[in-house]
């Protein structure tokens, strides 16, 4: 990807800058959120029993989708609001910004049957968890490898993690994640 912007990019149009700092996003989003949607998918699977022994008989898209749901890292996004409109009968007015709980809104229980459960076969998961639009996140399809490969790799194990202790999560207001998560194998 590097190297095709690095041959193509029209200097004029794109600033040293801005290249910088989107590059700094892609390897950002594209290192922290996948490595902490795995964290928290394991401790979601070893709360609710039968998952990794679903897992290791194939990690679905359907199962994936859920495991964002239930564990996805990111909490919040904002957007720029283009012209004057109202969000649950409030104003909100053109060049104000908006930040919205998709976490929140996927555990929403108008929305999901059971939300707080880790449901792997859920369908329809119709979850914000990679947001949606034309900003929706541009790495998804790659989180949802990595993490098929990754969790799947783990549930065929011969041996299977127990939680010793219960998980910490990291305190932040946007991206939630594990601090530490101690287990045992056997
Ligand atoms: C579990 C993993 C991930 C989650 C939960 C996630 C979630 C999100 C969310 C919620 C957004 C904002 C979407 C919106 O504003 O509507 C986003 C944007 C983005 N994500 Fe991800 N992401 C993940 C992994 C990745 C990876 C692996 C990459 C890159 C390799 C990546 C690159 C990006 C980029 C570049 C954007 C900005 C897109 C734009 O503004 O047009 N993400 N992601």
């Amino acid at each position: 990807m590097t190297a095709y912007l690095a041959a193509h990019r029209a200097p004029d149009r794109v600033t040293d800058t801005v290249l910088r700092n989107s590059l700094r996003v892609v390897l950002h989003s594209g290192h922290e959120s996948t490595a902490r949607l795995l964290g928290n998918a394991l401790p979601a699977c070893l709360d609710s029993p039968g998952s990794l022994d679903a897992l290791a008989g194939g990690v679905t898209d359907t199962a994936l989708h859920e495991l964002v749901r239930c564990a996805g890292p990111v909490q919040a996004e904002a957007r720029g609001c283009v012209e004057d409109t109202e969000v649950n009968g409030n104003p909100v007015r053109r060049g104000e910004v908006v930040t919205v709980l998709i976490a929140a809104a996927d555990r929403d229980p108008r929305a999901f049957t059971d939300p707080d459960a880790l449901r792997l076969d859920r369908h329809p998961n119709p979850h914000l968890a990679f947001g949606r639009g034309p900003h929706a996140c541009l790495g998804a399809p790659l989180a949802l490898l990595v993490t098929r490969l990754a969790l799947g790799a783990l549930a065929r194990h011969h041996r299977r993690p127990r939680p010793v202790g219960e998980p910490v999560f990291r305190r932040n207001a946007t991206l939630r994640g594990l601090d530490r998560l101690d287990l045992a194998w056997g």
